[in-house]
């Protein structure tokens, strides 16, 4: 009895004591394991006479009850315990000012091609658009390039490995294919997106990412194009001169810029030009209507023969002129940006520099920029 009532004791203040759950653990084990006293006592009812089970029996049991318990509530005590305790050094500090939130802005280039677009739209002009991965007629066959023109070559174009059937693929090194998706007749059905065969007349901008082995401060790989197309009746170059003026004044929002058009050669132009736009390079930044450089913005001219024939227009009834500018170009003139390059580096600081916010649309009403 009395070896009884002190080992109740004794384990008692042992759970009591136990500070955390591998000491209460380990008072557990030494009273109720396998080999613990309590369990050993147990064990030892089976040797006893029946007369000293009988007295023995409820007492040793209670006291392995009452042990369970004492246990079992000492740990959910310990629980609560740890529980609260990590609650406390995990609080969080409501009252604190919250990080700020990092926005994107809309990317130059995006911003300067819907410009572009809200100024030909309201001349008339509709959106038409094309693949980047060409084939080769759509991007030189059809565009009257001889056989050998050298900018089929590597050293200008990125071609695919041939497919089963021989055929090259390439990343098109303009937006002219455009033109040829448009103007063709045909009766394929269109692929994806791209811009179907139309009657003539036509008046459409094709916008569109460009791709050449160019690399350089005004020349990367991958750059952006917008080409333009019109074929009606009784088109000469004076129309073309006038849209394009028309347009530069109205994208750069001032009459002081001043462009000049030089003799060129394109293998779907007749004749062919090229416009540059007056600007000053000195000083790390560029400005347009001064300075003495002048920065290439666009090829243009009137659509040759042979393209009109090969899409299946007489050149005897229809004449056009065509014309494909470089949007990052004009993007670096209008907002400043000295260095092609910087444009896709993806240089977030720089991105927050010349990005416009994405509720800026622009639009002829709102204004442009
Ligand atoms: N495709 C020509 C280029 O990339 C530009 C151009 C377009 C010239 C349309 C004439 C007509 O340089």
């Amino acid at each position: 009895m009395t070896d009884l009532s002190t080992l109740e004791t004794d384990l008692s203040g042992q759970i009591a004591a136990a500070r955390d759950v591998a000491a209460l653990e380990a008072v557990r084990v030494a009273a109720l394991g396998k080999t613990g006293q309590v369990s050993l006592l147990l064990k030892s009812l089976g040797g006893m006479s029946p007369d000293e089970r009988r007295e023995q029996g409820p007492l040793i049991n209670g006291l392995r009850d009452r042990l369970t318990t004492a246990i079992t509530e000492r740990r959910a005590a310990l629980d609560a315990e740890a529980l609260e305790a990590q609650l406390a050094a995990e609080r969080v500090d409501l009252t604190l000012p919250a990080p700020p939130r990092r926005k994107g802005s809309v990317h130059p280039t995006m911003q300067v091609m819907d410009e572009m677009v809200a100024i030909f739209a309201e001349m008339g002009f509709a959106v038409a658009e094309g693949p980047d991965i060409e084939d080769d007629f759509h991007n030189f066959t059809g565009l009257n390039f001889p056989p050998r023109h050298p900018a089929r070559e590597m050293h200008d174009t990125f071609f695919f490995a041939p497919g089963p059937d021989g055929e090259r693929k390439l990343l098109r090194t303009h937006t002219s294919p455009i033109q040829v998706r448009v103007m063709q007749r045909t009766n394929e059905k269109p692929v994806g997106p791209w811009a179907a065969g139309q009657e003539p007349p036509i008046r459409i901008i094709g916008p569109g990412r460009t791709y050449r082995t160019d690399s350089d401060r005004t020349h990367t790989p991958m750059f952006h194009q917008m080409e333009g197309l019109v074929i009606d009746r009784n088109i000469h170059m004076g129309h073309l001169k006038w849209t394009l003026d028309a347009f530069v004044r109205r994208f750069f929002e001032t009459d002081a810029v001043v462009t000049r058009f030089r003799p060129h050669h394109f293998p779907f132009t007749e004749p062919s030009a090229e416009m540059d736009v007056q600007c000053d390079r000195s000083g790390g930044s560029i400005k347009i209507g001064e300075g003495s450089d002048w920065l290439e913005i666009l090829g243009g001219g009137m659509v040759h023969p042979n393209i009109l024939r090969i899409c299946g227009l007489d050149p005897d009834e229809w004449q056009g002129f065509a014309f494909g500018m470089g949007v990052d170009r004009l993007g670096m003139l209008k907002y400043g940006m000295p260095d092609l390059r910087d444009v896709f580096g993806a240089d977030t600081r720089w991105l927050s520099h010349y990005g416009f916010s994405a509720f800026a649309a622009p639009n002829l009403a709102s204004g442009l920029s």
